[in-house]
């Protein structure tokens, strides 16, 4: 039995999808726990670009299991639009895409609550997600087996629908089922199963910088709730973070860079929402955050992405910061102060820059250096390392 969690350690976009395909070469099973369409992950396999929304990534390895849980929100037309363009790439579904029947469904009326002001001033994705997770929780909310007799028995416009829903319906129908159970045996059948985590830590309901948040549990103890699966069936929880940080959205963001450095990066980054087309801000990385992260989600290792950026000579970076402290009130903290992110000033310290030369299948001089030091601080092992968008520039560290 293998259960491994991937988590965001941040505030979402640290590369889980590119992660989740790499380690999904080896796995039976990849569930998506929670969270909704506001997740985006764009994967590039064989020169080609995808990107989705709701359905777990691993769905282009033709010998895994694809599972949305009951803890996701879905948007049947985002659904049916993904079902249909993988059909189009020839990608076989059946017997390998299973979606909760007791996932909540996102309602137009949802959509539309979820452009008002209130959720402007957050900074939402817009796709109703906030809206959808209000009514499960004051349960008004409809599951989506129920949401499926209703569509068949003609009872559309009870959720706000219009009649084009039921085509939707038609083809989402066959891949609905208890999913829980499929992947309660997964486990016990000594299956390799991942749980993709969607948004990131400091995104989390409970846990991240409330009111700033998305309305899931992101942590990696959500897998568990979201799917269905005692938290002892896991044996593994990898953290994901980028070589710096973003944040899309409003909210505090203690390392974001203040001058023309920020869009130098985010252009090197390509960082621009992939949902929305947003522009990300751009920041240092904050490893006070990262070990706030480790400590939350349980942590046993960490995949770094995007450590290429840095690298490129478009920057020009001879140094690069990495956040070590926070100032908070004059002092230095000896504790994560969730609650007054947006007072503190971070304290840095500078590193060499590397090269390309330095990435190749392994790392080398300056960034070999400045993984050391992120393992040191964390008292974590960097375990996988990624410095482009395809899987061969992903590789695992040797132990
Ligand atoms: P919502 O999830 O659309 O309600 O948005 C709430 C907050 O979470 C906003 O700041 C969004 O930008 C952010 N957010 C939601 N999903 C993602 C994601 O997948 N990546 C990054 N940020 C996200
Ligand atoms: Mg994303």
């Amino acid at each position: 039995m293998s259960g491994t969690i991937l988590v965001g350690t941040s505030f979402g976009d640290e590369g889980k999808g590119g992660i989740a395909d790499y380690i999904s070469q080896d796995a039976d099973m990849v569930v998506r726990p929670q969270g909704g369409p506001n997740a985006g992950h764009t994967l590039v396999v064989n020169d080609e670009k995808t990107i989705l929304r709701l359905i777990p990534s691993g769905i282009l390895n033709e010998s895994v299991k694809c599972v949305l849980a009951q803890g996701m929100v879905i948007d049947p037309f985002v659904l049916h639009s993904e079902i249909k363009s993988l059909i189009k790439k020839g990608v076989k579904l059946k017997d390998r895409l299973f979606i909760s029947n007791m996932a909540h469904v996102i309602t137009p009326n949802h959509l539309a609550e979820d452009r008002s002001e209130h959720s402007a001033n957050i900074g939402t994705t817009k796709k109703g997600v906030g809206p959808a997770y209000a009514d499960k929780a004051s349960r008004k909310g409809v599951r989506l087996g129920k949401f499926i007799q209703d569509v068949k028995a003609g009872r559309v416009d009870k959720h706000s629908f219009d009649w084009a829903v039921r085509e939707a319906v038609e083809d989402i129908q066959w891949f609905v089922c208890d999913t829980s159970e499929l992947v309660y045996n997964a486990l016990v059948n000594n299956g390799n199963v991942i749980f993709e985590g969607a948004q990131g830590t400091l995104l989390d309901i409970d846990h991240g910088t409330y009111p700033y948040v998305t309305s899931s549990n992101t942590i990696a103890a959500g897998a568990c709730t979201g799917s269905g699966i005692g938290p002892t069936m896991i044996d593994e929880v990898i953290g994901i973070s980028k070589a710096y940080m973003t944040r899309v959205g409003e909210g505090p963001f203690p390392t974001q860079i203040k001058d023309d450095v920020e869009k130098s990066l985010r252009d090197a980054g390509n960082e621009y929402g992939s949902v929305t087309g947003r522009a990300r801000r751009v920041g240092w990385l904050d490893l006070p955050m990262l070990k706030y992260s480790v400590r939350i989600n349980g942590i046993t290792s960490l995949a770094l992405t995007k450590i290429d950026v840095l690298s490129y000579e478009s920057l020009g970076f001879d140094e690069i910061n990495v956040c070590v402290d926070y100032l908070l009130d004059d002092e230095t903290c000896e504790y994560f102060p969730l609650s007054r992110l947006s007072d503190v000033e971070p304290i840095y310290m500078s590193f060499l820059s590397w090269k390309a030369e330095h990435l190749q299948s392994k790392l080398a001089g300056p960034a070999k250096e400045f993984v050391k030091f992120i393992e040191d601080y964390l008292k974590i092992p960097v375990s996988i390392i990624s410095y482009g968008a395809s899987r061969e520039s992903t590789f695992k560290v040797a132990a």
